[in-house]
């Protein structure tokens, strides 16, 4: 991998640095199906999604994208558009299905064979594997004895991290330890909009610093499985405006930057909690749940951060005097928002283009958060772990998919990594999500990520021009102004 950053001038396109990684990105549970075989047990997301109401349609992931029984068709599919890399998940109730908060148990061969043999289909065809350990799919088990709430779930975590690496650690260079613990803590845990569920705050806090926790044990786990193998973290970096230049909205913006960006940023990157974020959920817990030596363990040193970008976080002080609004960039108005300790805070209603998720598209968001990362941690290597748009794609007569919203939206996105490089921003990778439509969780399948069209009667594949668009910028590492 290159930490290259000179991008070469040119008049007609964008040239990125030699050596950029072009990737695509999936997790596990929303593409493998296959939920009762190969000796998995349930997560979390198969409780939930079981679980009437919770997910739109009712749709599950049992089938999802086939994927366990088409990786082969899958991978030469990245193979014709360019690839040079692949961000998979792996499924932790795939390894050691009968863990337990205790003990991790038995690794199970079969799980391991999986992403072993995905593994060698990539190298085969000269696609890089970037493997992340947790993209959501807790195993139903600890969850059952106290989730992400109780700290047994990060140390089993860090010995999961360990099996992983050790199977695959020859094969991969780059492990991600957890995909957006934003999500995981505070939509599973403080609005409930995510599995498991939960509406509790001081659990959603307590989850977000044993998330802190697990990565930084899975990172010293793979550090000592695999030496040779980078080790990162994907965050969903917010980039918070205030609306207006008011005291109060700044206050605002100080708060969901708190909660979004720093209570994750600062354990890992600088080894402390943010003051202020403590103060301002003083009534919600006393954080007691941090251990001594604990934030040495979680800021050890990083070889890479992963930035996951779609849309910007524009926030307002709330007075009473209307309803509240709640566009908070994650969806639709959801149902709740789970932002804690931030009661008088709203999001308002955007005006201008949307994606089929109702989130705004700003693409200056994708640079401002590079460049200050780049500002807070001089030298580290950064990469766009994921990014790209839902549209409500339809296959016209011919069999195309025109998704033209689509090329725009990774066209401008795109340019807005360039601008971040070319500002100092060491970033060495970008990865679109997503390959394939998939299961998008509380939404199901009716929001389509995908460059590749998914036909869910038949598994048919398809690639959407917004694919063919890739192809050509990969091909030329460049992207056309
Ligand atoms: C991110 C998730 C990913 C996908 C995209 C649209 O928050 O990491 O799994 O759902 O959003």
């Amino acid at each position: 991998m290159t930490t290259t950053t000179q991008a070469a001038p040119s008049t007609d396109a964008w040239t990125f640095p030699p050596g950029f990684l072009w990737g695509s990105a999936t997790a596990a549970y929303q593409i493998e199906g296959a939920a009762a075989e190969g000796g998995r047990t349930p997560s979390i997301w198969d409780t939930y999604s079981h679980t009437p109401g919770r997910v739109v349609n009712g749709d599950t992931g049992d089938v999802a994208d086939d994927h366990y029984h088409r990786y082969r068709e899958d991978v030469a599919l990245m193979a014709r558009l360019g690839l040079t890399s692949y961000r998979f998940s792996v499924s932790w109730p795939r390894i050691t299905p009968q863990v337990t908060a205790d003990a991790l148990g038995p690794v199970n061969p079969e799980g391991v064979q999986f992403y072993s043999d995905l593994v060698d289909e990539l190298l085969a065809h000269g696609i890089t594997p970037s493997v992340t350990l947790y993209h959501w799919d807790l195993p139903q088990a600890l969850e059952d004895e106290g989730g992400w709430a109780d700290r047994r779930t990060a140390e089993r975590c860090g010995e999961y991290a360990r099996v992983v690496a050790e199977a695959l650690g020859d094969r991969v260079p780059l492990f991600i330890t957890l995909n957006e613990p934003w999500c995981s803590a505070y939509l599973g845990y403080a609005s409930g909009v995510h599995a498991p569920g939960r509406t509790e705050d001081a659990a959603a806090l307590a989850a977000v610093h044993h998330l802190n926790l697990a990565h930084g044990l899975a990172a010293a786990a793979i550090r000592e499985a695999s030496p040779s193998s980078k080790v990162a973290i994907t965050l969903n970096l917010a980039w918070v405006r205030p609306e207006a230049g008011s005291e109060a909205d700044a206050d605002a913006a100080r708060r969901v930057d708190g909660l979004q960006n720093r209570v994750f940023l600062d354990p890992i990157l600088h080894g402390s909690y943010p003051a202020d974020v403590l103060a301002d959920t003083a009534d919600v817990t006393d954080w007691s749940f941090i251990r001594p030596g604990d934030v040495d363990v979680i800021s050890a040193p990083l070889d890479a951060l992963g930035i996951n970008y779609y849309s910007p976080t524009i926030v307002r002080h709330w007075t009473r005097e209307r309803p509240k609004e709640t566009a908070d960039g994650h969806g639709d108005a959801e149902a709740a928002t789970p932002w804690i300790a931030c009661d008088d805070v709203e999001f308002p209603t955007q005006y201008g283009p949307k994606t089929d998720m109702g989130w705004s598209i700003d693409p200056r968001g994708m640079t401002e958060l590079l460049v200050r990362v780049a500002r807070e941690k001089p030298g580290l290597e950064l990469m766009v772990t994921e990014n790209g748009a839902a549209y409500p794609d339809v296959m016209g007569e011919d069999g195309r998919v025109a998704d033209l919203g689509r090329i725009e939206y990774l066209r401008t996105h795109l340019a807005a990594v360039h601008q971040a490089i070319e500002a100092g921003a060491p970033v060495t990778g970008y990865y679109v999500w997503s390959l394939l439509d998939n299961f998008e969780w509380a939404w199901g399948y009716g929001k389509r990520f995908g460059i590749v069209h998914v036909d869910y009667d038949t598994q048919v594949r398809t690639l959407k021009d917004s694919a063919f668009f890739y192809a050509d910028v990969i091909k030329g590492n460049a992207v056309p102004r």
